[in-house]
């Protein structure tokens, strides 16, 4: 069964087929990835260089210690080179296209092997501005890496609509291009054009922070 998933992945084979394979309990794992992902964002998001490549050594060492089942390992060969790629980064540029990446490649898996996150519920938009940015940011976050096509839209939605802030007068600019990027991402379907669009916007966020606050 599972050199019929594998020779299938292309292909999207339904839920039900990969459910009759017999799986270790990949949950703890996956949700220590899903964990070190959400670091690896919110360093992203805050231009904190050093604690984004700290996060995603971590990954890159989890996933090559993994216990996946052998059809499995191009994807996770793969997830392990992009983390280790992020964590090697020199700018946050370098490290929101990785983490981008990365996420595609963990939404693939999971849309190959019918695995992936189900059943989170959302809170209300918040009306808050930088609490709804990073509603947003992490929704699409979410959504991409499920994947989760109402998170997704819903999270790029959030963030599109949010007014442009107070909290940064000399910056509205910054804040509109976020807002705009958020807005045309809506739409999106494809997992890696949602990737490189998800990871252009965290760039923003870190391009305003840093500015305000200078290097951390
Ligand atoms: C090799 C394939 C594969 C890769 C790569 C992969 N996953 Fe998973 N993931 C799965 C499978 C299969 C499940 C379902 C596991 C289960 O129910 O035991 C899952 C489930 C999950 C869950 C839900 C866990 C739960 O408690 O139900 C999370 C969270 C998750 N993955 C996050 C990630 C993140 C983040 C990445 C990328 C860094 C990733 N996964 C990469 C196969 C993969
Ligand atoms: C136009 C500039 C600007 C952009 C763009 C921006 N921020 Fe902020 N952010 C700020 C300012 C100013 C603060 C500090 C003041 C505050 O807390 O509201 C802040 C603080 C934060 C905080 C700490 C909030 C708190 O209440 O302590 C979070 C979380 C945050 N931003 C998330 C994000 C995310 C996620 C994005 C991108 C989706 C983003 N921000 C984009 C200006 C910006």
């Amino acid at each position: 069964v599972l050199v019929f998933l594998l020779a299938c992945t292309k292909s999207t084979p339904p839920a039900s087929s990969a459910a009759k394979v017999e799986l270790p309990d990949l949950r703890d794992e996956m949700e220590d990835h899903f964990y070190r992902a959400l670091q690896l964002q919110l360093a992203v998001i805050g231009g904190d260089l050093p604690a984004a490549q700290a996060a995603a050594g971590t990954l890159a060492t989890d996933l090559a210690t993994g216990t996946f089942p052998e059809a499995w390992k191009p994807f996770v060969d793969e997830a392990a080179k992009i983390a280790t790629r992020a964590a090697a980064a020199t700018s946050i540029s370098e490290a929101a296209t990785a983490l981008g990446d990365l996420s595609a490649t963990c939404a693939d898996c999971h849309t190959a092997t019918g695995g992936g996150l189900e059943g989170a519920t959302r809170d209300p938009v918040p009306h808050e501005h930088m609490a709804r940015h990073l509603y947003g940011a992490y929704w699409m976050g979410y959504g991409l890496i499920a994947p989760d096509e109402r998170a997704w839209h819903d999270g790029a939605r959030a963030l599109g609509s949010a007014p442009i802030g107070a909290d940064a007068p000399a910056l509205r600019h910054v804040d509109a291009r976020l807002h705009d990027l958020a807005a045309r991402g809506a739409p999106m379907t494809d997992p890696h054009e949602r990737a490189a669009l998800w990871g252009e916007l965290l760039v923003v966020c870190a391009e305003c922070h840093s500015t305000l606050e200078g290097p951390r």
